[in-house]
């Protein structure tokens, strides 16, 4: 697809744009035969190197326990690399595979982390790499206690050599724990052998380049912040919601469900941006500050009153984009008698001066109509009516709205005279959308990410205490669920919602917006 001419009227603009190329860095990925790597990572690294941002010394050094050559490891990332980044030149390509290398061995044997440190003592020196070590893990979650250990162990974390500590950085994707607990020893475990600095938590959803716009919407803008609060602000809405079902992940996701697998990390995550206050300052610790301090003060959710606050859904049979798709518990690997939920809404209040009493909405779910994710901000009413018989209830409230995916762009919407008539007013949209105006595909949000753990930011990665957080939020909800014996409730795959979700808005005489459309 051709892509569009940047917009004459940003064309036109000075924009301050700062990317730092990275460093010279060695990167261990764990897990290198398996789905993230192929799908995420290769083509990530791969863009990364066609914007010309990544070092002339970088090498990656794939592992796990699939045993492949150098070269059938390359060959293998060479269709991964060509099947999702279109454009890339066979020279481009090669250039890049030259430098991926590949170690089988068994993640609980000492002797393969020796081998790493002998490959890696070679590799360095052979493509000149005086930089980091970025240990990636993308396997399986009970793996990572024992790849954290054995690194540490073997030395390669270097935790105790402050000169050698700069270089070790420790990359972990979620699932972060599964509850407090677990959440807790695992950030235990890591600590042990890596300090907090060298740790870089994945929540993917922070390195998409519109939610990252939040905090210049809300911080490089002078006339949102002094609105942005319980006096003009009336609710916040803001929805995940998929078309997928559980693809190949079954049996992950039977012991997941949406509120581990979405709702403790990318909906609360894109909720501390939105409410979060200003931090002193655009750097890693004092924006995790502020997210954590956010998470801290929503009302903890009362077990006695969950139906109140919360709610479950699974999808049963129904039609997605003119398709029939099956029931959850038809999928293959789900348990005949699972209770899974595969859509979670929630009400959740921020009790401090700017939020006490506005409600948020949150809500995420697979099998929905749409793939659709979105921020609504609606402000409060006129308080008057000037315009005789145009009563109030014919004024809609303001509302501004950010769509994260699938066409990112922001809109406002507001009442206008409409020409005519003496009085006439309608409803307008102000809107925008990326790519009409930038004339870019939106990066892949791996891209931002696998940079800025190169270049040592940790701005758009979880904090342990952003982690521990949101599990202490939500462990009344998975105890009591885990308790009940109720089943999720079930809604037709290709709906938006159901009628218990909606009863959470009902209440208070809101509904939920509607999936936008840009
Ligand atoms: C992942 C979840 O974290 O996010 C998946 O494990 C989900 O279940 C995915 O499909 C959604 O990500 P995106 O970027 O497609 O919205």
């Amino acid at each position: 697809m051709p892509i569009p001419e940047i917009h004459p009227s940003v064309a036109a603009l000075d924009m301050i744009c700062v990317e730092s190329a990275a460093p010279p860095t060695a990167m261990i990925a764990f897990g290198a035969s398996g789905d993230l790597v192929q799908r995420k990572l290769l083509p990530s690294i791969a863009q990364i190197h066609r914007r010309g941002l990544l070092s002339e010394q970088f090498c990656l050094l794939g592992c796990s326990r699939t045993e492949y050559s150098d070269e059938q490891f390359r060959q293998v990332a060479a269709d991964a690399i060509r099947h999702s980044t279109g454009g890339i030149s066979p020279s481009e390509l090669t250039a890049l595979l030259d430098r991926f290398y590949y170690l089988g061995g068994d993640y609980s044997d000492p002797g393969a982390y020796e081998r790493i440190r002998t490959r890696l003592v070679e590799l360095r020196r052979k493509h000149a790499i005086d930089g980091c070590d970025l240990f990636y893990l993308s396997v399986p979650p009970i793996l990572y206690d024992t790849i954290i250990k054995h690194l540490g162990s073997s030395g390669l974390s270097c935790k105790n050599d402050p000169e050698c500590r700069q270089r070790a950085r420790l990359v972990v994707e979620k699932p972060f724990g599964r509850d407090l607990d677990s959440a807790t020893q695992l950030n235990q475990t890591i600590s042990k052998w890596f300090e907090e600095s060298q740790v870089y938590r994945i929540d993917h959803y922070l390195g998409k380049e519109t939610v990252q716009n939040i905090m210049i919407f809300r911080f490089a803008n002078a006339i949102f912040e002094p609105i942005w609060n319980r006096n003009h602000i009336d609710n916040i809405q803001i929805t995940i919601a998929e078309t997928l079902g559980v693809e190949h992940r079954a049996s992950y996701y039977d012991d997941s469900g949406a509120i581990r697998d979405m709702f403790q990390n990318h909906v609360l995550q894109v909720l501390a941006l939105v409410a979060m206050e200003p931090p002193i300052s655009f750097d890693a610790d004092p924006i995790r500050d502020e997210k954590v301090k956010l998470l801290r003060t929503v009302r903890p959710f009362d077990p006695e009153n969950l139906a109140g606050s919360i709610v479950r859904g699974r999808y049963g049979v129904g039609r997605i984009n003119g398709q029939d798709v099956p029931a959850y518990l038809s999928e293959k690997g789900i348990a005949p008698n699972s209770r899974t939920e595969t859509y979670v809404a929630a009400k959740l209040f921020i009790d401090n001066w700017r939020w006490k009493d506005v409600p948020f909405y949150l809500r995420t779910g697979k099998r929905l109509a749409k793939k659709n994710t979105e921020i609504v901000v609606t402000f409060k009413e006129p308080p008057h009516s000037l315009f005789g018989s145009v009563g109030l209830h014919h004024m809609p409230p303001n509302v501004l709205a950010f769509q994260i995916q699938p066409q990112e762009g922001i809109s406002l919407r507001f009442q206008a005279k409409r020409p005519g008539s003496k009085i006439c007013i309608g409803t307008l949209d102000m809107k925008f959308r990326y790519q009409d105006i930038f004339g870019v595909e939106m990066p892949e949000s791996y891209q931002r990410l696998l940079l800025d753990c190169m270049t040592g930011d940790q701005t758009l990665y979880t904090r342990f205490d952003g982690i521990e957080v949101t599990w202490q939020l939500l462990m009344p909800v998975l105890q009591a669920w885990e308790r009940s014996d109720e089943k999720p409730y079930e809604y037709p795959a290709g709906s938006e919602s159901f009628p218990q979700a909606d009863a959470l808005l009902e209440v208070d005489g809101h509904k939920w917006h509607g999936l936008l459309t840009m």
